[in-house]
């Protein structure tokens, strides 16, 4: 196998050329998969060719090849969850350990995972605090990282009003098994506003507001908690990602 049948790979007369080592590895992974039989080639090259040309349709086609390892990497990790290898769970946990082990490793010396890291997101909890209620009673609290409202109101889900089914079960079901309810809280909600954009969710992730409509299937929910999952990894507010980007809209001023 040496990529010959795929094009756009970056090559010279000898095989494929790499211009970081991650890319070298990210090329031998997928040659590995398939020689033990988890894909097959065809099936690669048709996965990759169909990550390429939603790139194209996003505006962004990878116009000089410095690219082509980015979504050669998407393409893996699609693959490696569609045939049941490693969910974006698993896969977002073992990005946390590399970068936690980057960032624990003195300069200079290799970057060796940590045999006792754990991202179980217990490893990062949220912090407690006290709160005093009116009748002098205090009460602790746990301080979140975001707040997902799924709006279940007189519209969305009303498919017995023209509108399309909501993928509740999986919201509850995805949110309990992610592991982030100590970080992160799920709320069916009443009607949240803008019932014409149907189904419409309202995320909050460290302060920051987001707005989404037509998020109809149980695909989507995988889209929603993929972001938040990697926003507590991160911690960091990341973009919106692609898949979601054309459905965000703006409520408040
Ligand atoms: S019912 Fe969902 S926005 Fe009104």
């Amino acid at each position: 196998m040496n990529g010959s049948d795929l094009p756009g790979l970056p090559r010279d007369e000898n095989g494929p050329v790499f211009a970081e080592p991650w890319q070298a590895q990210a090329f031998a992974l997928a040659v590995r998969l398939s020689a033990q039989g988890h894909f097959t080639w065809k099936e690669w090259a048709e996965a990759l060719a169909a990550e390429l040309a939603a790139a194209v349709e996003r505006d962004e086609a990878d116009e000089d090849g410095s690219e082509y390892y980015h979504h050669w990497v998407a393409t893996l990790e699609k693959l490696v969850a569609a045939k049941g290898l490693a969910g974006p769970p698993e896969l977002f946990e073992r990005k946390a350990a590399w970068a936690d082990a980057f960032r624990h490793t003195p300069h200079g010396q290799p970057v060796q995972l940590r045999p006792d890291f754990r991202i179980s997101y217990a490893y990062r909890q949220s912090p407690l605090h006290r709160v005093t209620r009116e009748d002098g009673i205090s009460k602790e609290i746990r301080v979140q990282d975001g707040h997902l409202f799924i709006c279940n109101g007189c519209c969305c889900g009303r498919t017995d009003k023209g509108f399309p089914a909501l993928p509740l079960d999986d919201f509850k079901k995805q949110w309990k098994k992610r592991g982030i309810r100590r970080r992160f809280h799920l709320t069916i909600s009443g009607c949240l506003g803008p019932c014409t954009l149907a189904n419409v969710i309202l995320l909050q992730m460290h302060g920051r507001t987001m707005w989404f409509h037509s998020i109809n299937h149980p695909s989507d929910v995988d889209l929603i908690y993929n972001y938040v999952e990697r926003m507590l990894v991160d911690e960091t507010d990341n973009e919106i990602p692609a898949e979601l980007a054309t459905r965000h809209f703006q409520r408040y001023i």
